[in-house]
């Protein structure tokens, strides 16, 4: 079966796909706004949100499309028309090709916690609290879910979204996400260099590792269809820390000299998005789905250096 990968020059883009060809994958195809390289890939370079990509990729037979290609939390923020077109405009065209297509396909959205916010700020949440975003990243993460949602009732897709927690440690330069400060707190001291954090130490955050929830986009796919039934969203397991516990365990991977690299300055913006944010997370439906959590947050950081050294 042919796998699409949007957004797949990104960075769980990336790690998915080497997982896909881990497990055998060898129909592999990553589409992404910018110029990618992967080897054993098919890429094609484009903008989902108006390039007509995906028509003749699924002629052939159904496909299963993991669909992470987006603007993410800062960048929406930053830029209103900007997120709704790509993120808004990138799953409806996705979805038109689906629905115009002869074959149903697997579509496998990468949703975020931050579809949770407002009321639920700071709260516990699960596969079935109310989504009041309180942010525009959110809140187009919570119409793909919808939009999701209504097209597998219809018939035209079977969908799925996976609802991630905030990935750390993410390698390589930073993105537009106002959750990089928590994998740049440990990627720059890790590597000798200063790092600022935003927001408090009491900060509470649901984190995961980059591989356990690569592997946990991956298993989404080959769940059932039933076992989902009508909402087809699945919160992908996560860990809650605060800043200051992750801060804790910068210094025993890294020693104090990694931990006196970080330097906490305020920035009134990212703590209003990041406040915004649930947490806890009751992953209860997702274990029972199958989907496996981290088991601390040492583990998540010591894979990260693990990756980096390979
Ligand atoms: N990393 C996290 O902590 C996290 C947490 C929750 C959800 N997510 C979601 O997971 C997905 C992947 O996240 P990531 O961290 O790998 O982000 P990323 O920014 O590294 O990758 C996204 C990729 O999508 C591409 N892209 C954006 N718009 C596009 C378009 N219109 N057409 C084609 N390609 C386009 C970008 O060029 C980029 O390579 C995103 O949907 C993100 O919202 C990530």
């Amino acid at each position: 079966m042919r796998i699409i990968v949007t957004g797949g020059g990104g960075f769980l883009g990336r790690l998915l796909i080497k997982e896909l060809q881990e497990e055998g994958s060898d129909d592999l195809v990553a589409i992404d706004v910018v110029e990618v390289s992967i080897p054993g890939v098919k890429t094609l370079q484009g903008d989902l949100a108006h390039d007509q990509l995906l028509p003749d990729l699924l002629k052939d037979g159904p496909c299963t499309i993991f669909h992470l290609a987006s603007v993410v939390s800062a960048g929406a923020e930053a830029n209103w028309e900007h997120a709704v077109d790509q993120n808004i405009g990138g799953m409806l065209q996705l979805l038109e090709a689906c629905r115009r297509s002869t074959h149903v396909h697997k579509v496998v959205f990468a949703s975020t916690l931050a579809v949770f916010g407002g009321a639920t700020a700071g709260a516990e949440v699960g596969d079935f609290v109310k989504q009041t975003p309180a942010g525009t990243y959110g809140t187009t993460k919570a119409i793909g879910e919808l939009l999701i949602n209504d097209a597998t009732r219809k018939g035209h897709i079977d969908g799925r979204s996976a609802r991630l927690p905030t990935v750390i440690v993410r390698p390589g330069a930073p993105n537009a996400a106002a959750s990089g400060f928590a994998s740049g707190m440990f990627r720059e001291p890790l590597a000798g260099l200063e790092s600022v954090v935003p927001v408090s130490e009491e900060t509470i955050m649901v984190v995961g590792s980059a591989q356990n929830t690569a592997t946990c986009i991956r298993l989404v796919a080959e769940l059932e269809s039933d076992r989902l039934g009508h909402d087809r969203a699945v919160g992908v397991p996560g860990l809650s820390a605060t800043v200051g516990e992750m801060l804790q365990v910068l210094e025993k991977v890294g020693g104090p000299e990694a931990r006196a690299l970080v330097k906490l300055e305020y920035d009134a913006a990212t703590d209003e998005l990041v406040q915004s944010w649930p947490a806890q997370l009751d992953d209860a439906r997702g274990r029972e789905l199958g989907l496996p959590g981290d088991p601390d947050l040492e583990s998540m950081v010591r894979s990260y250096v693990e990756m980096i050294s390979q």
